[in-house]
Formats: structure tokens, sequence, C-alpha cells
């Protein structure tokens, strides 16, 4: 293992999933150049019986099966002495706190992260006591972990030096000001009769810039007005957004002879 370069510990009942990860795209490329590591261990080799038991019926009752305490802890004790010190240990749930960019941008800083990847109705509550987070990457529920563990591995990697070609482009991306994303072109100028905004096209980057930040508000604001909130707006910008919405909701509005 190199030093320096950034290690994914995956806990799983499930490896295989993590295949087409390791092999595809710019991930599969950072792992080939040691940008980063990716080690996944199948806890079920830390049972101590004789059918390698994972899972065991809910007290109290209730559906389907909860996972047990000892094997995972056993594996997360054998490994977490390999590991540098301040590796987050981060168990995945939908009842964790929401996953975000800021998230990834903390983690990014560090050595590492070891993810633990559920399964079945999920693990005996008692893990919960020996990780540092308890993570959701969304209100919707998965089968396992291990998508959502992927979802946070490309969203740490592709922060990591030497991951992404143009780290230009990372500091412009949705959620990294806060905001979503202006929207993009490329050719061809026209599509099915839809033209590119000719501001694009003009090569005058000041208005580009201002056109960019202002369709970043608009589209923020019609898609995930919550995150308007708090936000410092320059008094131009307010005036173009207001009256940009008043046009929109006007749009929308059933015509006055519609409403009788
Ligand atoms: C079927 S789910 C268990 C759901 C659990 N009974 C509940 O209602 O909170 C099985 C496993 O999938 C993973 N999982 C499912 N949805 C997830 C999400 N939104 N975020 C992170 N992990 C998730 C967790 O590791 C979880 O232990």
């Amino acid at each position: 293992m190199p030093e320096n370069s950034f290690q994914f510990d995956i806990l799983t009942l499930f490896p295989g999933l993590f295949d087409g990860l390791r092999n595809e795209s710019l991930l599969g490329k950072a792992l080939a150049s040691d940008v980063l590591g990716l080690h996944t261990h199948n806890w079920r080799q830390w049972t101590t019986d004789r059918h390698n038991t994972v899972d065991d019926l809910p007290f109290g009752g209730g559906p389907g099966m909860v996972l047990k305490p000892e094997p995972i802890l056993s594996c997360l004790r054998e490994l977490t002495p390999q590991r540098a010190a301040k590796t987050p240990v981060v168990l995945l749930s939908p009842a964790g706190r929401l996953f975000r960019q800021e998230l990834a941008q903390e983690w990014a800083q560090g050595p590492g992260l070891i993810l633990l990847c559920g399964r079945y109705e999920g693990f005996d509550a008692r893990i919960e006591q020996h990780v540092d987070h308890v993570v959701s990457i969304g209100d919707y529920v998965l089968n396992g972990g291990e998508v959502a563990a992927m979802a946070i591995i490309e969203a740490v990697a592709r922060l990591l030096p030497g991951v992404i070609g143009n780290a230009a482009s990372l500091t412009e991306e949705s959620h990294s000001s806060g905001l979503l994303e202006h929207p993009h072109y490329t050719r061809p100028r026209e599509f099915e009769g839809e033209p590119v905004p000719e501001v694009l096209l003009g090569g005058n980057h000041a208005e580009i810039d201002r056109w960019r930040r202002r369709q970043s508000l608009l589209r923020t604001k019609l898609r995930r007005p919550e995150l308007m909130q708090g936000l410092v707006i320059d008094k131009k910008d307010r005036t173009w957004l207001d009256a940009e919405w008043a046009a929109l909701q006007a749009a929308a509005a059933p015509a006055s002879d519609d409403r009788d």
C-alpha cells in the first residue's frame, strides 16, 4: 500500500459488486496509478460458527433479519490498526445523517474511509457505538449499503488530487458553491429547433460569467429552493432573478378566462 495514497476499505457481504468500479472509468485509472486504494473485506470470514451466520431474528419480533454484531466488529477491529489513525469509520443506513458535498470535501482531506455496508434489516444497533458516522445517501431505501458506498467513493475520490484531469471543473460544479450548476451546451448550435443561448457564442467572458451565475440562481430557486436560504445575492442579480421568477409564474398561471 503506497504511502500518502487514499485508502477505501469496504466491509461488505458482496465484494463482487465493486468489481465494475475497480476496473472502469476514471476511478479504475486512479486505482491502477496508486492515487488511491480500494479494499473489500467480506466479514462473513470473521464468523466463528459452522454455518458462517451473519444474521439472526430481531428481538421483539417483526419481519426480516438483523446483522449480528460480532463478525463485523471482529473484522473492523482487525482492520483499524492497519489504517491511519484518523480514518473515519462510516456505517451506511437510510436512518443516517444525509451525505452531502461538504462531507465529501471533509473526508477527501483525510487518509481514507472505512465504509460498513448493511443488508437485510440492517445492523444490530450496538455497532453504532463503534463507528464515527452513520450516513444515508438519500431519503429512500436500497437493498444494501454497497451502492451507497459506491456513491460516496465516487464523490470523495474525484476530489483527490490526480483523479480528475481538470481540477477547475471541481470548483464550478453543483453544490461546490452551495448552488446548482448553470446549464451547459455543446455543438450543434441548433438542435431540433432549440438554439444555444446567444451570449455563449459571443466570446464576452464577463457576460458569460454573469449569465452562468444568474442561470445557476434561477435553477436553484426552481429545483432546490431550500438551498437559497441564507444566500447573499448581489443586488442586480436579485433584481434579475425576481423579474425572471415573476415572468415564469405569469407564464405558468392559467389565463383569466380558464379560471372562470
Ligand atoms: C433494506 S436496508 C435496511 C433498512 C432499515 N431497516 C431501515 O428501515 O432503516 C439494508 C441496508 O442497505 C443500506 N441502505 C439502504 N438504503 C440506504 C440509504 N439511503 N443510504 C445508505 N445506506 C442505505 C444500509 O446499509 C442498510 O443497512
